[in-house]
């Protein structure tokens, strides 16, 4: 068994399809371990995705997740890594396969409605971030 951490970003939050992107994480497979609705500021927006603070769209992408609520999760099956990122679908929408959360929902490379943990160190950095081990059950 294998753990990732998911976010239901604010594009999907503000569109009221948490409901249906919940339906595709249940339908492969995961069990949800925690799960809470929470509003993050710019700065922890910024902390979380430190790793892309030289990108050039790293001010854009915290601004747009500080902007609402976002759903936070954790994810439990085995390979649930790799198997979020594929059921998530690629980042540009355009280019996600049929079927895929981005492909479904997502509006633009930004607004892709979920993120993934890309690897186990990133996930062990992720979860931390957002949850206690009480809130993991
Ligand atoms: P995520 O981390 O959110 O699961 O997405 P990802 O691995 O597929 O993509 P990543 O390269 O880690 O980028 C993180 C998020 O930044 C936004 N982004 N905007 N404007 C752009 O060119 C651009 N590129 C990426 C997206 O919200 C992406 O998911
Ligand atoms: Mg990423």
């Amino acid at each position: 068994m294998e753990r990732t951490f998911a976010i239901i970003k604010p594009d999907a939050v503000e569109r009221n399809i948490v409901g249906k992107i919940l339906e595709k994480v249940e339908t492969a497979g995961f069990r949800i371990v925690g799960m809470k609705k929470i509003l993050l500021s710019k700065c922890e927006a910024e902390g979380f995705y430190y790793v892309h603070k030289e990108r050039p769209f790293f001010n854009d992408l915290c601004s747009f997740m500080s902007r609402s609520p976002v759903v936070v999760m954790v994810l439990e099956r085995e390979h649930a890594i790799n198997t979020w990122r594929e059921v998530m679908g690629a980042t540009n929408p355009d280019n996600a396969e049929a079927g895929t959360i981005r492909k479904d929902f997502g509006l633009s490379i930004e607004e892709n409605s979920v993120h993934g943990s890309d690897s186990p160190e990133s996930a062990a950095y992720e979860i931390p971030y957002f949850f206690s081990q009480l809130e993991l059950l």
